[in-house]
């Protein structure tokens, strides 16, 4: 606030340089703006994908995934995901049509153990890439790559910035376009807010948005960012206590989150045996709150394409998100795996 400056200046342009050096991505761009819902528009306009085009996305994802693909006035096409909630590609190639130009893989969980049949699936059909990492800020493996990834900085993920998101790319030219679409398209002006000047005379070629971080979303980024060691440490451990002691539990089955590198921003588990809803009700009867991550996209009624996605459904029917949060103790997730144990061999 003492520096007078509020809105997108030197906090942002200062947060995307301790970003790339985070990542060890010196190479690379980072374009902060509002949200990765933003980010994933972005990337997807910038791709050259807008009115009738159709871009392949898991059904389950969070609906920021599929409105963003809407917004640019592109088809987001719903497709089925393996028991690891990562999009099935057999099922993606059986919704390929002419129009089809881009694959949204989601890295759900943190877990991206196909992503390189993605970008062979993509290479083959002429797709572009854009990868919804939003739940993968800190995963080293995953921001090393080199496709567009849309990484999300709202108020649950890894680090928060109130509401931000980051597009993290190599690509000089596009990274150019996106500084000026997401300042309404008006070229330059990423550059000179970034030396304290103002846009008065100005040219614009393309549709822009107001999309771009502020420095208030900034600094608070930085100061996360800087507490990011402590938060990776606390994710890693209680998703590590989970893995190690649910793993033991028949009627579960666990995502294969690398808890060596995944930071996770989310736990679920999958409750076998149609229990889920009696354990998530168990569970809150023990003050533990549980989340159903996420309600397939193919079932609301925006998104809905007459087929049906069994394995999404399945998984939906079945999962339950347990708590991950860096505030939580070694002894607060104890309570929830002896709660845990406790309904499965009551
Ligand atoms: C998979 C996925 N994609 C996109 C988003 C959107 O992120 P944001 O809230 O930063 O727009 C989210 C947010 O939860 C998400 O989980």
């Amino acid at each position: 606030m003492k520096t007078g400056s509020v809105n997108m200046g030197r906090e942002t342009q200062q947060f995307e340089s301790e970003l790339l050096s985070f990542w060890n991505r010196r190479d690379a761009h980072a374009i902060c703006v509002h949200s990765c819902t933003a980010a994933l528009l972005l990337a997807i306009q910038v791709c050259g994908i807008g009115t009738g085009d159709e871009v392949l996305v898991p059904t389950l994802t969070f609906v920021a995934t599929f409105q963003a693909v809407k917004a640019c006035g592109a088809v987001p096409v719903p497709c089925d995901v393996t028991d690891d909630g990562f999009i099935n590609l057999s099922d993606a190639a059986r919704r390929l049509t002419n129009r089809t130009k881009a694959i949204i893989p989601v890295l759900y969980a943190g877990c991206d153990s196909g992503i390189s049949d993605v970008y062979w699936f993509a290479k083959v059909n002429n797709l572009a890439v854009i990868e919804d990492a939003a739940h993968c800020f800190g995963d080293e493996t995953i921001s090393s790559r080199d496709g567009i990834m849309c990484f999300s900085f709202d108020p649950i993920k890894n680090i928060s910035c109130g509401d931000g998101g980051c597009i993290l790319t190599s690509d000089s030219d596009i990274a150019k376009k996106l500084m000026d679409m997401r300042l309404l398209g008006v070229i330059g002006d990423t550059e000179r807010r970034y030396s304290g000047q103002r846009s008065w005379d100005f040219d614009v070629t393309e549709q822009g948005w107001r999309l771009h971080m502020n420095d208030i979303a900034a600094t608070i980024g930085r100061t996360q960012l800087a507490r990011f060691p402590q938060i990776r440490e606390r994710r890693q451990r209680s998703s590590r206590m989970y893995m190690e002691t649910l793993s033991t539990i028949s009627d579960i089955q666990l995502f294969p989150i690398n808890t060596e590198t995944a930071v996770p921003h989310i736990f679920p588990i999958i409750v076998k045996n149609g229990a889920r809803d009696e354990l998530r009700k168990f569970l809150m009867a023990a003050n533990i709150e549980t989340g159903v991550q996420y309600k397939p996209n193919h079932l609301l009624s925006y998104f809905n394409m007459g087929y049906d996605l069994p394995n999404a459904v399945r998984l939906y029917e079945s999962m339950l998100s347990l708590p991950l949060h860096p505030l939580l103790s070694e002894d607060d997730v104890q309570y929830v795996i002896d709660a845990v144990f406790k309904f499965f061999t009551k």
